[in-house]
């Protein structure tokens, strides 16, 4: 049974950037509280840029002890780190340029690559660096949510949602780019707090599927087993479970 799954709504995209820029702060700096060190899984797509654009402002920056955070991606399409397209490169244009992580602090999916190959690529260094024991506890997962029902580039239909032992596994999305890289359930389920960052009216649907349990969602899977899954959502996205309880699916 997951641990607490929780819904907040805000006003705009704006009020929900700042949120979302709340928690991420709060989370991080509590885990380098505790354990000395914060890891942070990336999401892409639109929706996290203003988020990413908050964090690296001035007056928020000093609010993290970056330089003990380390960064991965939830995804990435199978593309060149310089391509419009790239994850990465929405990342570091909003973010990681301004913090100027040490290189070896971000572990960039190498896109570049063929996607089994950068799938294997991805894995092995998860591994090297987290340990073979099982899939890797992310203090804090960023994930956005697609019209269909996805989230990272796990899709209706897709084998990568069936796989339960690898970490990362190459995926085909139903709009360019089709080819892809994912992390796996069995990663995202075992973080310590997942983040859904959710905003527009046309993810309104989706966002009731996900809240009705629909399973065929694949964002509905995401429940960490010991862990925190919250739901940041703008008004348009929510206006479908408007009056809901605190959980998604109830
Ligand atoms: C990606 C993301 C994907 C994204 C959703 C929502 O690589 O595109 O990982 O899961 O979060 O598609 O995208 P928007 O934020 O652009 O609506």
């Amino acid at each position: 049974m997951s641990a607490a799954i929780e819904r907040e709504v805000l006003a705009t995209p704006a009020e929900l950037a700042a949120a979302a820029a709340d928690v991420v702060e709060t989370e991080l700096a509590a885990a380098v509280d505790r354990d000395g060190a914060a890891t942070l899984v990336l999401s892409g797509g639109s929706t996290p840029r203003a988020l990413y654009r908050l964090l690296a402002t001035p007056e928020r920056r000093a609010r993290v002890p970056w330089d003990r955070v380390e960064f991965l991606f939830g995804d990435e399409r199978c593309v060149r780190p310089i391509d419009v397209d790239s994850n990465y490169r929405m990342a570091h244009e909003a973010l990681l340029g301004a913090l100027a992580p040490d290189p070896g602090s971000v572990h960039r999916i190498r896109g570049e690559l063929p996607p089994g190959e950068a799938a294997a690529d991805y894995e092995a260094r998860l591994r090297a660096r987290f340990g073979e024991a099982g899939p890797p506890r992310f203090d804090l997962v960023l994930l956005g949510l697609g019209g269909d029902g996805h989230t990272a580039s796990l899709f209706p239909g897709d084998a990568a949602l069936d796989e339960t032992a690898r970490l990362a596994v190459a995926a085909r999305a139903p709009v360019e780019p089709r080819d892809r890289v994912t992390l796996t359930f069995p990663v995202l389920n075992a973080a310590r707090r997942v983040l859904f960052l959710v905003a527009g009216a046309d993810k309104a649907p989706a966002v009731a599927r996900v809240a009705s349990g629909d399973a065929t969602a694949p964002a509905a899977r995401v429940a960490p087993a010991a862990g925190r899954c919250t739901w940041l959502l703008d008004r348009a996205a929510a206006a479908g479970i408007a009056g809901r309880g605190t959980d998604p699916a109830g």
